[in-house]
């Protein structure tokens, strides 16, 4: 994606806040002083077998750049990719019933949507959602000091993977799709109590690859410890046995920015690069609010979150990954 929007030319518009310029989570577009659109798509061929959770998780994952933005959906329109030879068309509802059910959860409402005909099923979600101009979290604005808060377990991938090359038992997926399915809405809505100074979601890219666009964008260098990063149990034991697919490309991709210190489970570094499916918020906050919000978030819900590593002064590897 990156690669492909580079020959674009800079769009000159005033009122876009947020564009693709930064690999931020989602376009802001101001439309008065108080009142800005915060506007995303995202949707994705299936990760698990139940259509309806399906439905819930590619909705949350959607919804969640919004949050990642520090904005409140508002509406959403369904995108839906659908083989209607072959597939029963009792299965697209109950895709379509999941993902209301997570709009309705938080208070965004579905206007409508598309469906194409497409050999291979896809689902999710373009959604537009509100926030004070004034109040917008972007990647961009982690200070050196700043602490880092993960509020969602990783491993998503590699959980997904292993559960589709059978390798695990339906069971096994209890905890990654109840993490999946979640929405980032109770951490974002305790953010704006707390210096908050850059929030972004944890996706595709993994945690390494959106903590380097954070990086990136702040113009600072990120410390992990990776004994901190919380994980979805199993997860670790996949890792341990070397990443593949998209976690593989992430792991090559993010090489040159990304020093290992000797010490580092080489699976919990592994971890570090799993590509996630509506991952949690990755949050630089004031070192002084680092601990009142990391308590708030188990005090609402958010248990999973915890202290994951510091933002430094910039440095030419980016990103240093220590036990
Ligand atoms: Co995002
Ligand atoms: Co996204």
């Amino acid at each position: 994606m990156r690669r492909a929007l580079a020959g674009l030319p800079a769009n000159s518009d005033p009122n876009l806040l947020v564009g693709f310029n930064l690999a931020d989570d989602a376009g802001v577009y101001r439309l008065s002083d108080s009142e800005a659109l915060v506007q995303t798509v995202d949707f994705f061929t299936p990760i698990i077998d139940d259509p309806y959770t399906f439905g819930a998780i590619a909705a949350a994952n959607a919804l969640s750049d919004v949050y990642a933005m520090g904005g409140q959906p508002l509406t959403a329109l369904n995108i839906v990719g659908f083989p209607a030879n072959e597939l029963d068309s009792a299965i697209l509802n109950q895709i379509l019933l999941g993902g209301q059910s997570k709009a309705a959860e938080a208070g965004c409402t579905l206007v409508g949507g598309h469906t194409v005909q497409d050999p291979e099923l896809k689902y999710g979600l373009a959604v537009t959602g509100l926030v004070h101009p004034d109040r917008i979290y972007t990647n961009a604005g982690a200070q050196p000091g700043d602490r880092l808060i993960l509020t969602k377990k990783l491993g998503t991938g590699l959980i997904a993977n292993a559960f589709k090359a059978s390798h695990l038992a339906e069971a096994d997926l209890a905890e990654a799709v109840a993490s999946m399915t979640a929405l980032n809405k109770a951490a974002a809505e305790i953010l704006p109590a707390f210096a908050v100074h850059a929030v972004t979601d944890v996706t595709g890219f993994g945690l390494l690859g959106h903590a380097a666009e954070m990086a990136q964008a702040s113009q600072t260098g990120l410390v992990f410890h990776a004994a901190q990063v919380p994980a979805l149990a199993l997860s670790l034991t996949l890792a341990a046995n070397g990443l593949k697919g998209g976690a593989r490309d992430n792991q090559l991709f993010l090489a040159p920015k990304v020093a290992i210190a000797e010490g580092v489970d080489p699976a919990r570094a592994n971890l570090l690069f799993d590509a996630q499916t509506s991952g949690g918020l990755l949050i630089a906050v004031a070192e002084a609010e680092a601990a009142a919000l990391l308590e708030a978030l188990h005090q609402s819900g958010v248990e999973a979150a915890a202290l994951v590593g510091e933002v430094t002064e910039k440095n030419p590897s980016c990103i240093r990954v220590e036990p």
